[in-house]
């Protein structure tokens, strides 16, 4: 169908028969759900059984379901629309991969993008259409358990991340239903509620909402997402699911977001929790009127859109705008020429195999005093909560998994290394077992972690510490002369500072998905060479949140990084460990910066010239290794605060023993230039400072000046 033959199909369909279109239902009486397609009532059905569906089991994917649904939809419905049907594939379907937080561990959208194009082929499979995901919330606050859905604090690793994300949804050939629509969400600044509480309140200025929360957001619509999620927050009093400045003007207007917007679970009918309408039909020409699309199950919309249409609350116009993008993306993925499913062979050995790439990327070295790789000859012991565990491996948000394809690191560690190893059981050790056992044993492993329920959707703590019983083993254990490793198996950051000095070596393992434990034991082992980086900034402890790299200068402190020297009495202001840091088994050597042209008029810098950055990385350690080299931009003098650094470019290369590459960065008005608190973007004269390095940290740096045409 053409873009044509959509506006004249709107022109002939009934009002009630367009607001069907912008009604999702639920899946919970299969045969009213059947009564309300035939009538045209439903225009998608989200494949989720309740409000926090990542914490929950949910009902599996019942093909024939998807089938006869359809089949009532494109044969009976007045209009025979196919249905578009939405399940949260958010990071796995059968094939489940690193939490997405972890996945921007792994530095590498190349290798993310395949696994997703794994995942979406999964997913479509049984029949998805569209997932909500990828979740591109900024979030500088680990007590918010929905970080763990994110790519952590940074706009541009978000942004690049959740492209990824987005083309291995979306980029096979959509009109074979090989592809599944995404979702960008939360649109926007859900990441910044207030003490990380879920759904709570954000007080976002100007300047920090387009510097900062809207960025990932730009550059999704770049990469064609097909359909947007709304925030359940406020921003600064304003419900994001009643906005027209935020739905329409910005999103759609100024960026050019051609998809449709989703609203989150019922958040159509929560604007009356939030106090803004006074009953569920002022709630839905609030939204209607903000052109929110499709209402997501509580049935605002198709209770009361045409009532108030023919009271001239809301127009008949907004509503065919409205439902046009919905046809828009029914037609662009394909489900007029293909509203069924057609099944095809699934190779799960190759998609196991793009899960463990992941897996061997995300994981992050964060302290190694010579420990690893383990010695194989020393005899080690393996001990902790999460030895024999499997699911929680997994993470949040997976349901669809298929458990016999996951192992315990016990069970793997078992395959490897033979008779010099001692188990524990998972229940009910006691110390006075532990002990005597532990007696010619070297090396301890420790496998620690968190539930899958514990990082996630409304799952947010006040303290985020390495659980008190957890810290009591290592303690024990450390005291008994034993070298440690920690495992921690967390879905999110956790506060390392009094935990830290009882580890020689701490890999975090995050949720890695279904080959997390054979990355774990290949690492342990030195198979594989750690590659991770964080993505996120781990506070000593939770009193240090906020904390974040892309932070300004503190006026009586001068140059201090992450605010350095403005400590707090009972703690410093750095972190344990600063965003972009993870170690390797290899040494990597770094030249100085080097820029070919240190000086562009801004008038070049207009026209697209661009500086070229570089530094040669030189592999001078024992092993091959992978490293991420990051480039990072300090604007010294601005009309308005900038950050001590932020991140503009990264590169992830792979160097052999001995080997030196050259990576370049190419810096120009986008890198160089921001938003200032009056919604304009501005490059503004001047000396920049140009980091290029390992970590945030990094003080390889140049200067590079962009000059004012006055001064030239
Ligand atoms: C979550 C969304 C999710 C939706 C559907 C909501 O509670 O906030 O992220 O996509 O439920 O399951």
């Amino acid at each position: 169908m053409c873009l044509k033959e959509i506006t004249n199909k709107i022109r002939s369909m009934s009002l009630e028969e367009k607001i069907g279109q912008l009604n999702q239902a639920g899946l919970w009486d299969f045969e009213l759900l059947c009564e309300e397609v035939r009538k045209g009532r439903v225009g998608s059905v989200i494949l989720a059984d309740s409000a926090t569906a990542g914490n929950d089991e949910q009902q599996r994917v019942i093909i024939d379901q998807l089938n006869e649904l359809q089949r009532i939809a494109v044969e009976e419905s007045p209009s025979h629309i196919p249905l578009i049907f939405g399940r949260d594939i958010i990071h796995g379907y059968r094939t489940v991969l690193p939490v997405p937080l972890a996945a921007a561990a792994s530095f590498n959208p190349d290798v993310v993008e395949k696994a997703y194009r794994a995942v979406a082929y999964e997913a479509a499979n049984d029949g998805v259409h569209w997932t909500f995901s990828p979740m591109i919330d900024i979030s500088r606050d680990p007590r918010w358990g929905r970080c763990i859905e994110g790519f952590g604090e940074d706009p541009y690793l978000t942004s690049k991340m959740g492209q990824s994300v987005i083309r291995g949804f979306q980029n096979a050939d959509n009109k074979k239903g090989d592809s599944i629509a995404a979702c960008a969400k939360h649109y926007l600044g859900y990441g910044a509620v207030e003490g990380g509480r879920d759904y709570g309140k954000a007080e976002i200025s100007e300047y920090t909402l387009r510097n900062y929360y809207l960025k990932p957001f730009k550059a999704a619509i770049e990469a064609d997402v097909a359909t947007v999620m709304n925030s359940f927050s406020e921003i600064s009093g304003q419900p994001v699911v009643s906005s027209r400045y935020l739905l329409h003007d910005l999103l759609k207007d100024e960026l050019g977001f051609r998809g449709f917007v989703i609203s989150d679970w019922a958040a159509v009918a929560q604007l009356v929790t939030q106090g803004v309408a006074k009953d569920r039909k002022e709630a839905a020409a609030l939204s209607a009127n903000a052109e929110l699309d499709m209402d997501m199950v509580d049935g605002c919309y198709i209770d009361y859109l045409s009532g108030l249409v023919a009271e001239g609350k809301v127009s008949e116009e907004t509503i065919d705008k409205m439902v046009y993008r919905v046809l828009y993306i029914k037609e662009k993925f394909g489900l007029f020429e293909h509203p069924f499913i057609t099944r095809q062979k699934i190779d799960y050995q190759e998609h196991l195999e793009l899960s463990k790439q992941c897996s061997d990327e995300v994981i992050t070295l964060l302290k190694n005093k010579d420990v690893l790789p383990l010695d194989r000859s020393k005899k080690i012991a393996l001990l902790g909560p999460f030895l024999h565990e499997k699911r929680s491996l997994l993470g949040s948000w997976t349901w669809d998994f298929d458990i016999r394809m996951v192992k315990s690191i016990a069970e793997v560690f078992e395959e490897y290394a033979g008779r010099e190893l001692l188990v524990f059981p998972q229940s009910n050790y006691l110390w006075d077992d532990i002990i005597p056992a532990l007696g010619d044993v070297d090396t301890v492993i420790l496998a620690l972690g968190e539930s899958y329920r514990v990082s996630g959707e409304n799952n947010c703590l006040a303290n985020i510490d390495l659980p008190k019983e957890q810290l009591e083993l290592a303690k024990r254990i450390k005291g008994l002369g034993k070298k440690v490793i920690g495992v921690f198996c967390f879905g999110r950051p956790i506060g390392l500072g009094e935990a830290d000095i009882y580890f020689d070596a701490i890999l975090y393992a995050w949720q890695a998905g279904t080959c997390a434990a054979r990355s774990i034991v290949d690492i342990i082992y030195g198979k594989v060479n750690p590659s991770g980086k964080l993505p996120i900034t781990f506070p000593r402890s939770t009193g240090q949140i906020p904390i974040y790299y892309n932070y300004h200068t503190m006026p009586r402190n001068g140059m201090g990084y992450y605010g350095e020297g403005s400590n707090y009495l009972d703690c410093c202001s750095t972190p344990m460990y600063p965003f972009g840091y993870g170690m390797s088994y290899t040494k990597f050597a770094y030249s100085e910066a080097r820029c070919e042209k240190t000086a562009l008029t801004l008038e070049e810098l207009k026209n697209g010239k661009k500086f070229k950055v570089g530094v040669t990385v030189t592999n001078t350690g024992e092993y091959d290794g992978k490293e991420t080299v990051q480039c990072y931009v300090r604007d010294l003098l601005a009309t308005m605060a900038r950050p001590v650094r932020e991140l503009k470019g990264f590169s992830k290369i792979l160097l052999k023993r001995g080997e030196f590459k050259e990576v370049v960065f190419e810096l120009g008005s986008e890198e160089l230039g921001f938003y200032n608190g009056k919604g304009e973007f501005c490059v503004e004269p001047g000396e920049f400072d140009i980091f290029i390095g390992g970590d945030c940290t990094t003080n390889n740096k140049i200067k590079i000046t962009a000059v004012s045409e006055t001064e030239n």
